[in-house]
């Protein structure tokens, strides 16, 4: 199998293809597969070429820290959980998510996420909520690994400039329903119609690795009563 990997010496270098052969077991998943890339003293490409480690990120590896977000066959996608079993073709393509700066190869900087929030004050600060409210979203909402899978599909997000992206719409969610002012915050800034950037593709709920339904999340920040 050919393995074929985006890769970017700095954030100010060219990106720049480069092949990899492989024919171990399929039963691995693409985070494995970087890992068995990078294992020996050697780096050998497909051209027999000695080359340098690939740069990624990863912690859980097993779907919970969002840090191996990347694109495997165009599609993105978290590294730990995809398996090479369940890719077609005997090429596979793995890019750096293409919202943020790259670092290096398939390291991306994604502080944006929390940098959106901080500038316009999406943080729960004093829990005032007056009642139980919808738990079960709430902890749904609550899941987001801000990962980034969400923003590299989004039509809208321009970072910042018109639509924060799906990670951003369930913060204010979560902020909303659980701190009465800061609702109030959130709603003299966006409006009463939260998330009008937004052109509904819903690409964002399809590769969400939780599963978050966003567009809930907005629906309820718009009702005139606020989420529960
Ligand atoms: S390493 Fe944590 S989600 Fe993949």
């Amino acid at each position: 199998m050919k393995v074929k990997i985006l890769r970017q010496v700095s954030p100010v270098s060219e990106p720049y293809w480069e092949g990899f052969d492989y024919d171990g077991p399929m039963d691995i998943s693409i985070a494995g597969l970087l890992d068995h890339i990078n294992y020996n003293d050697d780096i050998i490409n497909d051209r027999g070429e000695n080359t340098t480690r690939i740069g990624w990120e990863c912690s859980c590896l097993q779907g919970v820290c969002g840090s191996c977000a990347m694109v495997i066959n165009e599609r993105p996608a978290l590294a730990c959980e995809t398996f090479l079993r369940d890719l077609k073709g005997k090429e596979i393509s793995i890019r750096p998510l293409k919202k943020f700066p790259v670092i290096h190869d398939l390291l991306v900087n994604r502080s944006s996420i929390h940098e959106n929030l901080m500038k316009t004050n999406v943080y729960i600060g004093e829990w005032n909520q007056g009642s139980p409210g919808d738990h079960e979203h709430q902890y749904m909402a609550a899941k987001c690994l801000k990962c980034g899978l969400c923003l590299e599909v989004c039509p809208n997000y321009m970072n910042g400039k018109k639509f924060y992206g799906a990670a951003f719409a369930n913060d204010c969610y979560l902020v909303a329903a659980r701190n009465g002012e800061k609702r109030d915050e959130i709603r003299k800034v966006y409006g009463e119609h939260f998330g009008s950037g937004c052109s509904k593709s819903l690409s964002c709920v399809e590769v969400c690795p939780m599963k978050i339904p966003t567009l809930a999340s907005m629906a309820k920040l718009n009702r005139p009563s606020g989420p529960d």
